[in-house]
């Protein structure tokens, strides 16, 4: 959900960002068009027609020196077929998807037919083998590495590949105090080997090859090998634009901190007596912001600092229990394990960020579970808060805990969790990559 809604005035939108906007337009909507258009089978309804909707960024910003940024929001429309004939079969057709039907099919076809050839590892003394560790704050990166080895997507024919996986996992050599620019010529020199021994690389210059990071580590030490960032699909924990984040190529792998201390929360909105909640590292502008200007307030509960561990067992985790919005602000980092923190123990997550690629956001709706606001927003977020209805945020709850499976890895992987959406992602995009 988006809060306040302004009329749209165009003028000022368009006056605003111009050719910018009408450029992003363009590339969005070739972009919808050509990865629907390369969808071959037939599918029991029209194609759909993609549809752009511009809605505007809230109206409650007051920082007129910093430009009201757009938002853009791609709709797949589809066709008139089965728009009242609803199967409720399971809990697949709610609005928590852009287009649940189109997902529906496109998945089932991607588990019968995606294949993807994984290369062999590097050296194992230079430290990029497989992550053998699942948890901790990097988890998502590990937890992808041993799922596509075991999973059914993987091919040992490369003759069979739409997709060919570059295993490069950078974060152990910076456990081995490797320095940026000797990690960036390990990458390099492997990716060399496998682009002379191989042929597949030279086919399409990479695009058909994807790697994946969540540590940041694996970001810079990937930057420094440019035709392979430019070319080949990342799938990132920080899909923020400052790390060149490409939305129409590049996926945003959700950082997920596993195993969580405490089940599942949902419905259990009577519990949920606080209004916001946040506590943290003020490693950022926006956050050190939110907490100078709410860290006393009565009913959002802020805290300047994290909630340190001799306050007794897992007071963090018990407070997202009671809480109805739970703020996510960027930290270092543009993406932060909050956020699925938050759909795990079902508060509904505040996104306070003006760049930020939301996971799986071509495929869920996140205004139907989450309350996306830009920065200046802070200043207002109580208002914005205590104006959100009950009904709208019960609805917002509940479709939360219908969200929370896609957020979640297992192993081994189970249809739909984080590790299917992935490769959800990656299926989608082979489609457009084919010259
Ligand atoms: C980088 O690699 C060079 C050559 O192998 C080596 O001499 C140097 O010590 C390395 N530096 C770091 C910080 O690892
Ligand atoms: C791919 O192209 C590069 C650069 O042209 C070349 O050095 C390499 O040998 C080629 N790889 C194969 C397997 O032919
Ligand atoms: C609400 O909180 C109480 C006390 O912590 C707990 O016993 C109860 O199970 C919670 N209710 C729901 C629906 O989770
Ligand atoms: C919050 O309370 C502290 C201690 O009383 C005070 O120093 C600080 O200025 C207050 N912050 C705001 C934003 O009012
Ligand atoms: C809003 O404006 C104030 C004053 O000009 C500035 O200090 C602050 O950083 C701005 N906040 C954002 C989020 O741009």
């Amino acid at each position: 959900m988006i809060a306040g809604k302004p009329p749209l005035q165009q003028s000022q939108l368009f006056s605003l960002k111009g050719s910018v906007l009408t450029l992003s337009i363009l590339t969005l909507i070739s972009f919808t068009y050509f990865s629907f258009k390369s969808l071959r089978p037939p599918l029991p309804f029209s194609p759909p027609t993609p549809q752009i909707t511009l809605l505007p960024s809230s109206a409650t910003g007051t920082n007129t020196t910093t430009p009201s940024q757009p938002r853009i929001v791609a709709e797949k429309k589809e066709g008139n077929v089965g728009e009242e004939q609803e199967d409720n079969d399971d809990d697949f057709f709610t609005d928590i998807y852009h287009s649940p039907k189109l997902f529906k099919l496109n998945f089932e076809e991607m588990e019968k037919k995606f294949k993807i050839y994984i290369y062999p590892d590097g050296d194992p003394k230079t430290f990029y083998q497989t992550p053998r560790k699942l948890t901790g704050k990097y988890a998502s990166e590990g937890y992808f590495f041993q799922n596509i080895r075991e999973s059914r997507f993987r091919t040992e024919d490369p003759d069979q590949a739409h997709l060919f996986f570059i295993p490069i996992s950078c974060h152990k050599m910076r456990g081995k105090g490797t320095s940026y620019e000797n990690m960036t010529i390990i990458v390099q020199n492997y990716l060399d080997g496998l682009i002379a021994k191989y042929p597949y690389w030279n086919r399409t210059l990479g695009a058909d090859h994807f790697f994946v990071t969540c540590h940041d580590v694996g970001v810079r030490a990937t930057e420094g090998v440019p035709f392979l960032v430019k070319n080949a699909i990342r799938v990132v924990c920080s899909p923020s634009y400052d790390v060149g984040f490409i939305p129409h190529k590049d996926v945003a792998l959700p950082q997920v901190l596993q195993p969580f201390a405490l089940p599942a929360g949902g419905n259990d909105v009577e519990n949920r007596t606080s209004l916001g909640f946040w506590a943290g590292h003020r490693n950022s502008k926006i956050r050190v912001i939110l907490a100078r200007v709410w860290e006393n307030d009565t009913e959002l509960d802020i805290s300047n600092n994290r909630i340190s561990r001799a306050t007794g067992h897992l007071v963090y985790q018990k407070r997202f229990y009671r809480t109805k919005f739970c703020i996510c602000p960027g930290g270092s980092q543009v993406n932060s394990a909050r956020i699925t923190d938050s759909i795990h123990y079902g508060c509904v997550p505040v996104i306070l960020s003006n760049y930020y690629d939301l996971p799986f956001n071509d495929i869920l709706d996140w205004q139907k579970f989450a309350v996306i606001l830009r920065e200046s927003d802070v200043y207002q977020l109580k208002q914005i808060l205590k104006s959100i209805s009950h009904e709208e945020f019960v609805s917002l709850h509940n479709n939360l805990v219908k969200v929370q499976k896609h957020f979640q890895w297992n192993t081994p992987p189970v249809k739909f969790d984080a590790f299917h959406m992935v490769i959800y992602e990656l299926w989608l995009r082979h489609h457009v990559i084919k010259y």
